[in-house]
Order: C-alpha cells, then structure tokens, then sequence
C-alpha cells in the first residue's frame, strides 16, 4: 500500500454469522399475499434509498420516488434542508406532482383544485377556502416522511420510529466514504426498465457471480469468479470481484482454444483497456500478471496530474470491482472511474413484475463543473433501450425475466444455494427479520 492512501475501504475478510440452510421456498417469489407482508412489514419500516442529491441543486429542487403505491416528494425546501412528503393532496387524494421525476417549482400546486403547498408542505392556498367551512383544519399540510443523506444520495423511511439512518447503514459509510460519491462522481445514465420478475430476482441477479462462467464468459479472461471474497455485514453484504486477474477457469488451453499464447498472454479486451487508459498494449512489458500494477500506477499518476482524485483509495481498489448490496434493494457497482447502482423496486399490483432503476456514475474532475444530468428512460425490457446499457447486464437482464415462469412451475419447490451464493441467504434472512417483526 502506498503513503498518499490513508484510508481507502478496509478489504480484510469480516467474521461472518451463522446462516440457516435448506431451500428458499419459491412463493417468496410469487405471492401476493407474501408480497403484502413485505409490504407492511419490510418496505414502510426500512431505510429507502430515494435519489441523488445531486438532484436537488437549489430551493426548490424536487423529485419523487415510487415505491409499492407511495409516491414521495423530495425536495430542497431551504438551502441547508431536505424534506420529504407523501405526494397526496389533503383534499381529494390528486398527486401533487403528477409527472414522476425531478423539477423545480416555488410551490407545489395539485393540478385538480389548484390546493397549493409551500416547499415545507404546509397548505398555502386553497381557492373558496370559506367554502369549507369549519372542515378545513388549519395546520393541514402534505404528511412528512423521514428523511436523511448519506454519500450523495437522499434515504427515505416511511416508518417515523425506524432507528436513524446511520444506525441502519452500519459500516457502509465507513466502508465507502473514501470514494466521496458526493464530489466525485456525476450521474450519467438513467435508466428504469420493467422486468417480468419479482424484485428479489433483481436482487438475487447481483448478489452472485456463480454465474458469470454461465452468462457471462466473455468476462473470464479478464476476471476471477472464484476467488470472490463476500462479507456479510450485518443488513448488508459485500463482495470483492478481482478484475484484470483471469479467472481459473480461464485455462492455458482454453486460451490457446481462443488464439493466445496461454492464459497469461494480454487478451484483446485487456489490450483496449489498456489503450483506453492511455498504456500502448504493444509496448506493454508484461504479461497479465502485471497489468493490475500497472493500472494502479497510471491511476495514481493521473490523479497526481490534478485530474481524478483516487488519493483516498488504496491500490487494491484500482483494479477491483467493489460490490456492496444496501438492504433491502440497491447494489452498488464500484470500479475507481465510475460506479454503477442499481435499485430493484417492486411492481405493487404484481408480484411478477419489477421495476429495475440502472443508474451510471462517471467520475469528474475535483471541482471540475457537473454535467448536466441526463434524461431519465423509463422502457421495458426487450424493447431495445436495454441496448444501451453495457453487455454485462445485458445477459443480466436476459437471464432474470424468465426466472419467474420457473419460479411458478409445478415442477420447482425452492431455490437451492451454494456457500457462494450466501449472500442471497443472508438478504432472506434479514428480509424475515423484518417480516418477522
Ligand atoms: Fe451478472
């Protein structure tokens, strides 16, 4: 480890509680009635990630957040303050802001009665407010939701007695902090995409990489899916994907099957890498072995030229792929020059059906000025918007969707797993921590 990383996210293993075994009964996955329980007892009690809070630059800002059949209203109600609201106008039940997503208003106006609230949701106007007579309660205002920031973005709890969000976090900031999500990185793709599956599959689809060697091969020569360190830590979990390390079960001979020397010699996607970051493969003087050390130092010394600040995180983190799962249904990507999240939201009319939010952080310059944020896609998977995203998730979103139809067939009865897919156990056991008060 160098001297200019102080800190960077501990990487050591964690000591790991004890899971319990057997299948994980498929209706978890299907049924209605399953899907209500995590409602009432999981969604409204639990720390929601709602949005960045890059979202919400001056007073004013806004966006909402869709979760089971709750709209939020995030706004910056003051320079220093964040509120949040149920989206419901106290008179007959309009959203108040009707088209999902962010914007900027003075006040919030229900479009049906032209009932106005001011950006801390007291009601500030009602046309023939006498009308009303005595039936109109002085003090109504939109509801409150909790709410607090951690690393950029904006949390939500529906349940005004949760413990606070640091308490829920555990040791995620202390974990993670040393990427600065808040200054570092800008939002650059914005994606939701309508699954054929329940959320969990969502969940399940980036809490493994069993997988990869079946959908993902293309990914072996430049990444070990066997020595994938987890860590379970406490709600939360984590694993370590070693990148630009080939996997084991990319062999001399299967390299030699693919036209390399061995399995050592630079792969063409290592070679664009490299070119991408500015290192000429041709006059690359190594192998494969080398290439990780060799990204760390180009790393290092371009943020020595003032553009990308890594100095916060240790060398390990330069090549690594740092993968942390915030119960109950955001995944977190993280490479040094951007980081990916993922949201898995439930489709509250169907238990088969899930809303799956992509979004792409790109790294900016310290104090560079942010791009402007992109447009927000909302698609439906196979419609051909899911092209844009990178092929990884691609075959990720492939594989999820039809898991579903398997999930109801007479012929299955739950879902099996492996010691390295335990991440999948330990999210259903916090999940019936929940469902079990
Ligand atoms: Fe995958």
């Amino acid at each position: 480890m160098t001297t200019d990383s102080p800190r960077g996210t501990p990487l050591q293993k964690f000591e790991e509680e004890d899971l319990p075994g057997g299948r994980i009964p498929k209706e978890r996955y299907t049924s209605h009635e399953f899907a209500q329980r995590e409602w009432e007892q999981m969604w409204t009690r639990t720390w929601l990630l709602a949005g960045p809070v890059s979202d919400l630059p001056t007073t004013g800002s806004y966006f909402t957040f869709e979760i089971g059949d709750e709209s939020i209203l995030v706004v910056r109600s003051a320079a220093d303050r964040i509120s949040a609201f149920y989206n419901v106008c106290q008179h007959r039940a309009s959203r108040v802001v009707t088209k999902p997503g962010c914007g900027h208003t003075g006040a919030f106006v229900c479009p049906y009665h032209l009932w106005a609230y001011d950006l801390d949701g007291r009601l500030s106007r009602v046309p023939d407010r006498e009308d009303f007579g005595a039936g109109l309660a002085e003090g109504t205002r939109l509801p409150q939701v909790r709410t607090d920031t951690w690393g950029g973005f904006v949390f939500v709890n529906l349940d005004p007695a949760a413990a606070p969000l640091e308490e829920y976090l555990g040791v995620v900031p202390d974990h993670l902090d040393p990427y600065d999500f808040e200054n570092n990185y800008a939002l650059a793709q914005d994606m939701t995409f309508e699954w054929e599956c329940n959320w969990k599959i969502g969940v399940d689809a980036f809490n493994e990489v069993y997988h990869v060697q079946g959908i993902h091969p293309e990914l072996l020569d430049i990444s070990d899916d066997v020595d994938c360190p987890v860590d379970l830590l406490g709600l939360h979990s984590r694993f370590l994907f070693h990148v630009l390390r080939p996997s084991p079960r990319w062999t001399d001979e299967r390299a030699r099957r693919e036209g390399y020397r061995d399995r050592h010699e630079l792969t063409a996607q290592v070679r664009d890498i490299l070119k991408n970051m500015g290192v000429d493969p041709d006059g690359f003087e190594g192998d494969m072995r080398h290439v990780r050390k060799a990204m760390m130092m180009r790393l290092r010394e371009l943020g020595g030229q003032g553009g990308l600040d890594f100095s916060q995180l240790n060398d390990e983190q330069l090549w690594m792929d740092v993968h942390y799962f915030l119960f109950p249904n955001v995944t977190f990507n993280i490479s040094p020059g951007h980081f990916w999240l993922f949201r898995h939201r439930p489709n509250p009319r169907d238990p088969n059906r899930m809303f799956w939010d992509f979004q792409e952080y790109q790294r900016i310059p310290r104090g560079a000025e942010r791009p402007s944020r992109p447009e927000h896609v909302h698609a439906v998977w196979g419609d051909g918007r899911e092209n844009e995203i990178h092929l990884a998730l691609r075959q990720d979103g492939d594989a999820a969707g039809p898991l579903q139809q398997g999930m109801r067939s007479r012929g299955f009865e739950g879902l099996v797993l492996a010691h390295q897919e335990r991440r999948i156990r330990h999210f259903h056991m916090n999940l019936d921590r929940y469902l079990e008060g």
